[in-house]
């Protein structure tokens, strides 16, 4: 028997105007975490706007997987778009189908193999770089390197570099004032407060550059070949021969850009707070480093071999994941036993699923060995999806798995990264429960560090 979304449980602590927005603010986090014991649906109001959060794994692929035809981008999406514009990850229908074919072939395992060689240089340059003792940023220093590879394997360099700049400069800002934006009610949008105008500062900026950078490049006629930026520009409509308009180009490269660093960096940056924090487990994953190294650079054939890498990798991913996405239904859903009108906001967590008592055993524990395959066959499929499922699946899972691999390997192979007492790391939500800061201390790895 079907129920009206009236019937559907409210989370607790709403406030007149604000709703529920202010707690999604203060402690976005713990917030999502708290919904499941509501229900599997629940109403969260953003400002007035009611918006409704799906919290457990069969009802997720419901929305993304069995019922996603009935679904379009929600929200979220809306209030980016500021800033990605109508790139691949909020454009809906068939544009959104037509870019996706368009852009694929960037991600093709023979593609990603050769990047994988910019992977492994550009990490050997980074630890070739590091002096002992040195105290490093690692979440300034992966986030760099990580827009680094990008613009190197995505755009060719040269055209990269300003794109890379803008990035650096406009990237955090934007993410730090992402998630709040989505919660706050639009109306707040216009006053000019600083999170407002820090954001459409940097928005504003980093479309400025890309934008100069696909007209420097129409103009001089010299794309460079095999780039994201010449793949878009040759792109021809197979019915219509239509080509991409500027503003459809610069969309798809800010969309890369902006989806590409701050997921990777964060995994990383997490990855060696916590190996550090985990001296078994480091000294299992460096024995493996150098058993299929043996001290040479990083290959992609390394990259399958390397399982406990792979271990560690997803169990960070599971505990550090992706904070919010959104949904709207475009015609009628059914969904938990309720009716949802179309146009309903619908919402889901995969940071907060992925730490569900129900689904993992001491689930805010760092347990790599739970993927070891005797382990892992106990966990539902649908109970882990770090990017996503569907047709609106990461088009980059591959591009960042590989990346993370290499990098944790140049790295580990060489250098030992030490905590440092005054500052534990913690979770600060934007597109990811990124770590607020990582200050590290470097040693040089020597065989009796190895032992
Ligand atoms: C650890 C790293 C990463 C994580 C955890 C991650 C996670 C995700 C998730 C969960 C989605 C689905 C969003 C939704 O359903 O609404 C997504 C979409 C997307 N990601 Fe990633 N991502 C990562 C790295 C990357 C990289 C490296 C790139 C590009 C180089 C990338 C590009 C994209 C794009 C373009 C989309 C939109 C796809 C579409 O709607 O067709 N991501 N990502």
């Amino acid at each position: 028997m079907l129920q009206g979304l009236e019937s559907v449980p409210s989370a607790p602590g709403r406030l007149p105007l604000l709703g529920h927005a202010w707690n999604l603010a203060r402690q976005p986090l713990a917030f999502l975490r708290s919904l499941r014991e509501v229900g599997d649906l629940v109403r969260v109001d953003l400002g007035t706007m009611p918006m409704y959060v799906v919290t457990s794994a069969d009802l997720v692929r419901d929305v993304t997987v069995v019922q996603a035809r009935s679904f379009e981008k929600g929200r979220l999406y809306d209030r980016v778009r500021p800033l990605v514009g109508n790139g691949l990850a909020t454009a809906g229908g068939e544009v959104h189908r037509r870019h996706r074919r368009l852009i694929q072939p960037m991600f093709h395992q023979a593609r990603i193999a050769g990047y994988a060689e910019t992977m492994s240089s550009r990490a050997r340059g980074l630890v070739d770089s590091w002096t002992p003792g040195q105290v490093i940023a690692v979440d300034q220093v992966m986030g760099e390197l990580a827009i680094e590879i990008l613009s190197e394997t995505m755009f060719s360099t040269d055209i990269g570099e300003p794109a890379v700049e803008a990035v650096r400069r406009n990237l955090p800002v934007i993410l730090k004032n992402m998630l709040v934006r989505a919660a706050s009610p639009k109306i707040l949008d216009h006053l000019p407060v600083p999170p407002n105008r820090a954001f459409d500062a940097a928005a504003a900026g980093m479309r400025q550059v890309i934008d100069d950078v696909i007209a420097g490049t129409r103009r001089s006629g010299r794309a460079h070949e095999g780039d994201l930026l010449s793949v878009l520009l040759e792109a021809r409509d197979a019915d219509t021969g239509e080509a991409l308009t500027d503003e459809e180009i610069r969309d798809e490269l800010v969309t890369i850009l902006f989806a590409g660093t701050e997921t990777t960096a964060s995994t990383l940056a997490w990855a060696f707070h916590e190996i550090a924090g985990h001296p078994e487990v480091e000294k299992q994953v460096v024995a493996e480093i150098d058993e299929v190294l043996g001290g040479r650079p990083a290959t992609i054939e390394d990259v399958p071999r390397l399982t406990g890498i792979r271990r560690v990798l997803d169990e960070v991913i599971r505990l550090h994941g992706v904070t919010l996405l959104m949904r709207r239904t475009t015609e009628e859903v059914h969904l938990a036993g309720f009716t949802l009108p179309a146009g309903t906001e619908v919402a889901f967590s995969l940071y907060a699923l992925h730490r569900d008592p129900a689904l993992y055993a001491d689930p805010d524990r760092f347990d790599p060995d739970r993927w070891l395959p005797e382990r892992r066959k106990d966990i539902p499929r649908e109970a882990f999806v770090p990017f996503g499922s569907g047709n609106r699946r990461c088009i980059g899972d591959a591009f960042a798995w590989t990346e993370a691999t290499i990098v944790l390997a140049t790295v580990l192979a060489r250098w030992q990264l030490r905590p440092l007492p005054e500052h534990v790391p913690q979770e600060a939500a934007s597109a990811m429960a990124h770590p607020d800061h990582v200050p590290m201390q470097l040693h040089p790895r020597t065989p009796t560090s190895r032992s």
